[in-house]
């Protein structure tokens, strides 16, 4: 995904209505490419049905699919998935992939899946992550897992818009959404710290959280 993020917006603001005019300031802002924790925790696990939580444009969804996933991509902007879905068709996924606007605030699974992944679902307006993250894990099938790989700092000249909630370790979110429990096993609590340049050249590092959980079978 892209470091800088550069734009306006205000508590009041509702989910759809600012990220939607977060994706209209420009033609395309991640960068197409799978995000690298992701990449690194599921390439060895065995393709199934998956879930991508705030897919934005696709790149994840679709590198899923290219590996043999069947996904579901969940955004809360039409125009992200739009874009999305223009790529899987680029890339000749589109048959293996479910695109669906939904605003994840009022979002109960109907379903489960072999792999929910959540990769950096942060917002600065109303984004109740815990409430949906503990939603995911109740969407994660028997033997399955839960992915979420979030921000746990930025630099401080970042221009990232602050998020809603705080951000915690992969430790600290295993707890909060009870995972440390005897049904689930923690696969990977890892921070991953990694080199950034700011837009004035600066230079800097960004820690991710990076926590894996897998259900009993
Ligand atoms: C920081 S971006 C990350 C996008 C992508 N996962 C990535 O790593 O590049 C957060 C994404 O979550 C989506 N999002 C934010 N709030 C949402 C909500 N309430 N319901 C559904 N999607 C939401 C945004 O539209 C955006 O695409």
């Amino acid at each position: 995904m892209s470091e800088h993020v550069g734009h306006n917006h205000g508590e009041t603001e509702v989910p759809d209505d600012f990220w939607e005019s977060f994706y209209a300031e420009r033609d395309q802002i991640w960068s197409g490419k799978p995000n690298a924790m992701l990449v690194r925790e599921a390439s060895d696990l065995q393709p199934g049905s998956a879930l991508e939580l705030g897919c934005g444009e696709g790149a994840d969804a679709i590198w899923l699919a290219a590996q043999g996933w069947q996904v579901t991509g969940i955004d809360v902007s039409g125009l992200a998935l739009e874009r999305a879905a223009k790529h899987a068709e680029d890339a000749g996924v589109a048959e293996k992939i479910q695109w669906l606007k939904r605003d994840l605030s009022s979002w109960e699974p109907a379903t489960q899946y072999d792999l929910v992944s959540a990769q950096f679902l942060h917002s600065p307006v109303e984004l109740p992550r815990n409430t949906i993250l503990a939603a995911a894990a109740r969407a994660v099938a028997p033997g399955g897992a839960l992915l979420v790989v979030g921000h746990e700092s930025f630099p401080s000249w970042s221009k990232h818009p602050e998020p809603h909630e705080p951000l915690p370790t992969a430790a600290e979110l295993a707890v909060e959404l009870g995972l440390n429990a005897p049904d689930w096993s923690l696969e990977t609590v890892d921070s991953v710290v990694r080199d950034i340049t700011g837009p004035e050249g600066q230079t800097g590092t960004l820690t991710d959280s990076v926590l894996l959980a897998r259900r009993a079978g």
